[in-house]
């Protein structure tokens, strides 16, 4: 078993990176909104964590999750394909649910595209149940798949 990656806070120099990377594997196909100087807001954002791991120097994989309320919502999450498949993925998962978790959320929401098999079943493995189907979710172009994970037990409804 290999030991976790490092997983960082982001820093304000990383945002361009991290915007790159946001462009080449999870926003192709669909007009590039997170530049960097959204990226820049959200690791400036108190309501925002940005992770980061870095190896050598070079961005290895990332995750943005903003604070609401009780829920917490994975905005942006990737890793780079010459390091996936190596656990990268789940520890910056982890990562950010003990942050969450830390920080009183109850649960997580994300949305991934429904023809995107890699994201769902990462995410399934982590506990994260598919709630809804949405059609042309993104960008009016590709359908998407709401999931959602309780860090607490859920209240009875
Ligand atoms: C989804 C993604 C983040 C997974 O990261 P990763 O570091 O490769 O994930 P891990 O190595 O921690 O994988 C944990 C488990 O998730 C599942 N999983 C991960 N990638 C998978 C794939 N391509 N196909 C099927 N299952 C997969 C497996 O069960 C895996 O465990 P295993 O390798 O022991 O079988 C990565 O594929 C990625 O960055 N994709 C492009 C961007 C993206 O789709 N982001 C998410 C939507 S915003």
């Amino acid at each position: 078993m290999t030991a976790d990656p490092p997983v960082h806070l982001a820093s304000a120099s990383d945002a361009a990176d991290v915007a790159e990377m946001s462009r080449e594997l999870i926003e192709h196909g669909l007009p590039w909104s997170w530049r960097p100087s959204r990226v820049a807001r959200a690791i400036a954002s108190p309501e925002t964590n940005v992770a980061v791991v870095r190896t050598q120097g070079r961005l290895v994989a990332f995750g943005i999750m903003e604070y609401l309320e009780e829920d917490a919502h994975l905005v942006l999450f990737a890793v780079h394909p010459s390091s996936q498949r190596r656990g990268v993925g789940s520890a910056v998962l982890r990562w950010l649910e003990e942050s969450a978790r830390a920080a009183g959320t109850a649960r997580v929401r994300l949305e991934a595209r429904w023809d995107n098999v890699a994201a769902r079943s990462f995410y399934n493995e982590h506990g994260y149940r598919e709630l809804v189907i949405k059609s042309r979710m993104y960008s009016g172009v590709s359908d998407g798949v709401r999931m959602e994970k309780w860090l607490r037990i859920a209240p009875e409804r």
